[in-house]
């Protein structure tokens, strides 16, 4: 089912595979389209069968990532690399060393910077150096953060260093040994940072996500919740498997 509310188009898909291959269908098509595409790319459990996906694609000739330029969204910080929990780790794994991507134009925010406000900085200057975001893919926290953008008092501006939320450090303590070795801090680009992108895509799956996702596609526009900073984008697509969008009507 597709829902059109002028500039947020929302796909509400059968289950997880079918989400999955519809948001990577969005992607190629940007990649198709521009070859040199700058792309925003997201980490967790969401985007993982999209990821899946891109490589079918990217295997059966159907899609080169050879010109495109990679920006991430996030990186826990402090964190190795070398750490199988960072999301330099977790792109590699999950996406770039199985697809025709030119290593030199892979951009993470650096865990291992020793000056976190000068990474951000140098991160927001490679961005726009870059020529900006063509294509953001946005997963969703379970408290409406993107990014790692949490819940406060106001948007955020552009990449920075923030406190993860108690409930992020719970929610990701699943990937972790346990939950004392979530890093409490992160790299993130800002609201302002995405909101800047051309073109956004948007994936929520599973029922827990349900409620938060019609506040922040359907509800006011607070920075308590975060999403709902973009009702204010022109150029964003929602794709949702049925369970999430169950109160998109
Ligand atoms: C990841 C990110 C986060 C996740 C969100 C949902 O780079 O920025 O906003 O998209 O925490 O995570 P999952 O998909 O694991 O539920």
């Amino acid at each position: 089912m597709k829902k059109d509310l002028g500039n947020i188009k929302i796909y509400i898909m059968d289950d997880y595979e079918q989400m999955s291959v519809q948001a990577s269908a969005i992607v190629a098509e940007q990649i198709n389209g521009k070859p040199d595409s700058v792309i925003g790319f997201a980490t967790g459990s969401t985007p993982v069968g999209m990821y899946k996906e891109l490589i079918k694609l990217n295997k059966a000739g159907k899609l080169s990532f050879s010109g495109i330029i990679a920006f991430n969204l996030d990186e826990y910080f402090p964190i190795k690399k070398s750490n199988a929990q960072s999301y330099d780790y977790f792109m590699k794994d999950n996406l770039f060393n199985h697809v025709n991507i030119d290593k030199s134009k892979l951009n993470i925010p650096d865990g291992e910077a020793t000056d976190a406000q000068a990474e951000c900085i140098a991160y927001e200057g490679k961005i726009k150096a870059s020529g900006g975001i063509d294509l953001q893919i946005l997963g969703m926290g379970n408290n409406g953060h993107i990014g790692f953008n949490e819940p406060a008092d106001a948007f955020t501006n552009m990449t920075n260093c923030i406190t993860l939320d108690k409930s992020t450090i719970e929610a990701n303590a699943r990937f972790f040994q346990s939950v004392n070795e979530v890093p409490i801090k992160a790299l993130t680009m800002g609201i302002k940072t995405i909101m800047l992108a051309r073109k956004i895509v948007l994936l929520v799956n599973g029922e827990k996500k349900a409620k938060i996702l019609k506040d922040s596609l359907l509800g006011n526009i607070t920075p308590k919740v975060p999403a709902s900073a973009l009702q204010l984008h022109q150029n964003v697509v929602a794709v949702v498997d049925k369970e999430a969008g169950k109160y998109l009507g």
